[in-house]
């Protein structure tokens, strides 16, 4: 990577410094409990990194979308109980963002102590980049890390603005611990990957995922296509869809990818159908050219979960993004589990295998298997836009490595 990193810097940077750092802490919130905690617990090794070299560090984060206005139930009061819990140092949570309590809260913590910012998003200027805002955040600290790979790709006062700020005024503005690896695992999957290497693609619609493909066929060895962004493909073959999903729109654009593509594109065989998109719905598996008129494909089939786990014996990188079916109802979940589980021996083999955020986090959990996997991304829309190829914002504003 040609950006400086947290561990490029010498010791010396961060003792009794104010460590000002960029964390993507926008968790799932149920009645205000966080129902999923991955994205706080992987910013720890950043954490615990700075805490170690007695910096004041001074966190901040989005949650949600609260557009500009205050809003309770945005407050990031319940990620810093969690992650008060999680660190072996005192955090203290200020209701406030770049006003006289928080600039009180960061002037008294001292060496190896947190404190964590209000929802940034609170501030109108945030997601509009004003440069007013990134010049008030930038005084909060002495350098800039930035940890938050899941919002890498906004270009907001957090993200970009601030960096820019402390560059221009020759401070560094670096990668934290989770960025770099995140970048060094999804990047070395694009430019530098141990083949075969194949990638699993599903979720709904072509249209959102148009870009991954084209980014990722010229260098997979294979690529491998679920969801109901299948049932696009087969409509391009002729075949009938009967009531699934289809994007009539890029049935085109889908047939150019197939000729394309050759056999390097493998769609499903089969198909799992039902009457409805509903868990008390009668459902059947069926051969792709055997689909009724009257039905709705909601998963592969098992000879397509056969096919795949083939396609991926031999894999030493997989890439995975987009589930196979409508895996939150049981009777569609079989080829979204099934690969999951293929997924999971292959790194037991000894390939790298990369979840690419998302839906397909919460399908590797639902499977039981998420602890098997290489990498999982904490990025959703980011990883998305990186497997496009496109250069994130929070990434290309960082420091380079000439200036180190
Ligand atoms: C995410 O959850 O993907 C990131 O935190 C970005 O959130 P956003 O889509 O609201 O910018």
């Amino acid at each position: 990577m040609n950006k400086l990193t947290l561990k490029d810097l010498p010791d010396a940077a961060f003792a009794n410094r104010r460590v000002l750092v960029r964390v993507d802490y926008n968790v799932p919130l149920e009645d205000g409990e966080i129902t999923d905690d991955t994205r706080i617990r992987a910013t720890l090794p950043t954490l615990r990194y700075l805490a170690a070299r007695g910096a004041r560090t001074v966190l901040m984060s989005h949650l949600g979308r609260p557009k500009g206005q205050w809003n309770e139930k945005y407050s990031l009061r319940p990620v810093a109980e969690r992650l008060q819990t999680l660190l072996e140092a005192p955090l203290r949570f200020v209701a406030d963002v770049v006003g006289p309590e928080a600039h009180a809260a960061v002037d008294a913590a001292q060496r190896g102590e947190f404190v964590l910012l209000e929802n940034v998003r609170f501030l109108p200027g945030e997601e509009t980049n004003d440069p007013r805002l990134s010049e008030e955040l930038a005084t909060l600290g002495d350098l800039y890390v930035d940890d938050a790979f899941g919002a890498a790709h906004r270009a907001h006062a957090s993200t970009v603005g601030v960096a820019e700020v402390m560059r221009r005024d020759g401070r560094p503005a670096v990668a934290g611990l989770l960025m770099e690896r995140e970048l060094r695992v999804l990047g070395d999957a694009l430019e530098n990957p141990e083949r075969p290497f194949v990638a699993i693609l599903g979720g709904a619609k072509i249209s959102g995922k148009i870009d991954v493909i084209e980014n990722l066929l010229p260098r997979v060895d294979r690529l491998l296509i679920g969801g109901a962004m299948a049932n696009t493909f087969f409509r391009a073959l002729g075949l009938e869809t009967g009531k699934s999903l289809v994007e009539e729109d890029r049935v085109e654009m889908a047939r150019a990818l197939l000729e394309r593509a050759g056999d390097k594109l493998v769609l499903p065989v089969d198909c799992v159908v039902a009457t409805e998109a509903s868990a008390q719905a009668r459902s059947w598996v069926v051969d792709r050219d055997a689909v009724p008129a009257d039905v709705l494909i909601l998963d592969i089939g098992p000879k397509s979960v056969a096919t795949f786990r083939e396609e991926l014996r031999g894999a030493r990188t997989i890439l995975w993004n987009g589930p196979m079916g409508l895996f939150e109802i049981g009777a569609f979940s079989r080829g979204t589990d099934g690969v999951a589980r293929a997924m999971a021996e292959a790194t037991e083999r000894g390939a790298t295998t990369i979840i690419g955020g998302g839906d397909t986090v919460a399908a590797v959990e639902q499977s039981g298997v998420a602890a098997r996997m290489s990498h999982i991304s904490t990025g959703g829309g980011a990883s998305l836009e990186f497997l496009e190829g496109r250069i994130l914002p929070g990434v290309a504003v960082l420091s380079d490595r000439t200036e180190g």
